[in-house]
């Protein structure tokens, strides 16, 4: 069928074009001699009107019974709209109904709340809202690529199934083909040496230690691609599968990972606002009125700059109570977050050197042998967005700090054996692509802003 996308026939269509558009009816409302007909296909918040005239060799049988939900391709003559809201109607020549939906359609009122959508699924992206999130999602991962491509980074796909941990133990799901009721034993319980790799494996939760082994071959790489993990977080932040964009350099330090971070954050940004508008202005209206203030201002902001340390002070200083103590030395809440960088600092701000009792190994250790050089990007509404480090690439000071946290130098022996041959300082850092929808939708919640998500105790499709 040679159809035309009502977003382009919205924007490049003249009066008196002969298109032919196909989508899902929205709405019907008849007149006396004729229905409008409300289209939608996707390409746009906007929906086409077609007009429908009763001469219509199926109008009675069909187009008179056509419903919210149904299926249709209508072929017509685009003429200037006399109604509001909209530059052009087509006037229907040819009316092809596909199927009728029956009248238990979910979607037949106006406005659902998200909880609603989210048990279905299969149905909600014919809403306005999760079409727009689908859309700019796709625009967001686009951008991503042609960012990192345009800087020399080369895209390698790092596994999902591995057998090391990235973060920290305790997190991971197994994945094992060993018979859940009896799986084979040894005198330690079950013997993993009898499962499919022969040792435990797990789905990853970053691809990061993987980047590090091509960004020390082809000096700058990046991964983009879904991680899992299995924490008990119900949050709005959380997800138990989400994708993250991994971009790993050698040659690189702290001061250079935080400033592709901030290059990065703005470039997405700047993309949406310039190639999105439609659906950014759908947003503004329906969801959060300061959407585009927000982006605009954080594209052309600097982002500010803190040590841990002095953010506890600020923090300890803040006339707030908070629902977490602040200390030095504990991890920062979402709240301390959002303080300094919707309070504080009224914008992005990248919190830097963070005690290394908080950060993962791999980080390298700063000379006051407290903290690491670790770097937090953390955004106003959301809080963390990226988190990142500079690598340790001193082979003695990383084994020892392995056999200190209670990890197998056995388990890591390829990734020391980096440090071995040809080391060099590096950096990267992980943008969680679920949490920067989220700042670029203004939506509230995580669940939303993802096709189809998995938290604790859901798992549909
Ligand atoms: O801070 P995280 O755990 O860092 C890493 O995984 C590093 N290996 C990244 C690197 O240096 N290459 O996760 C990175 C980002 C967070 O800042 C957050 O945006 C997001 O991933 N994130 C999550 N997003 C949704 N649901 C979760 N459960 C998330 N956990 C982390
Ligand atoms: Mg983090």
């Amino acid at each position: 069928m040679n159809t035309s996308r009502i977003s382009t026939v919205l924007r490049n269509g003249k009066a008196g074009d002969a298109v032919t558009i196909a989508g899902w009816v929205r709405t019907r409302r008849d007149a006396k001699t004729f229905s409008f007909v409300e289209v939608n296909d996707g390409s746009c918040v906007a929906s086409l009107q077609v007009i429908a005239d009763q001469s219509l060799p199926n109008y009675q049988a069909d187009i008179s019974k056509l419903t919210t939900g149904s299926a249709v391709a209508c072929r017509g003559v685009l003429a200037v709209s006399p109604g509001k809201g909209q530059a052009f109607e087509l006037r229907a020549v040819s009316f092809t109904v596909f199927s009728t939906a029956p009248s238990d359609f979910p979607l037949q009122k106006k406005h659902h709340s998200f909880e609603y959508l989210r048990e279905i699924g299969h149905l909600r992206p014919r809403t306005n809202s999760i079409a727009a999130v689908a859309r700019l999602r796709n625009s967001m991962s686009f951008a991503a690529h042609t960012f990192f491509q345009e800087r020399g980074f080369a895209y390698v796909h790092t596994p999902i199934i591995g057998t090391s941990d990235c973060e920290g133990a305790g997190e991971m799901f197994r994945v094992t083909t060993l018979p859940p009721d009896n799986p084979p034993r040894d005198e330690n319980g079950v013997d993993f040496t009898k499962d499919f790799f022969g040792k435990k494996a797990s789905l990853t939760v970053s691809g990061q230690l993987e980047a590090e082994i091509y960004a020390l071959s082809l000096s700058r790489a990046y991964t983009f691609g879904p991680t899992f993990r299995a924490e008990n977080s119900n949050t709005p932040r959380h997800l138990a599968e989400f994708w993250m964009i991994e971009p790993e350099a050698a040659f690189f330090d702290l001061g250079d990972d935080m400033a592709l971070a901030e290059e990065f954050v703005k470039y997405l940004v700047r993309h949406a606002l310039d190639k999105n508008q439609d659906d950014l202005a759908f947003f503004n209206e329906r969801i959060d009125t300061s959407l585009l203030a927000t982006l605009s201002a954080i594209a052309e902001s600097e982002f500010a700059r803190v040590s841990y340390t002095d953010a506890i002070a600020i923090l300890e200083k803040a006339n707030e109570s908070f629902d977490f103590k602040v200390t030095w030395g504990s991890d920062l809440q979402t709240e301390h977050e959002r303080y300094l960088a919707e309070t504080t600092f009224g914008k992005p701000v990248i919190v830097y050197d963070y005690p290394k009792q908080i950060k993962a190994f791999y980080m390298k250790q700063n000379d006051d042998g407290k903290t690491v050089r670790a770097m937090d990007v953390l955004v106003p509404r959301i809080g963390e967005l990226i988190g990142g480090s500079e690598r340790e690439d001193r082979f003695d000071v990383l084994r020892a700090r392995i056999v200190e946290l209670g990890l197998s130098e056995k388990d890591y022996w390829w990734y020391l054996d980096l440090r071995k041959y040809g080391s060099a300082p590096h950096a990267g850092f992980g943008l969680g692509f679920e949490r920067l929808m989220l700042l670029v939708t203004g939506l509230q919640n995580i669940r939303e802003v993802i096709p189809f998500p998995r938290w604790p105790g859901n798992a549909e499709f």
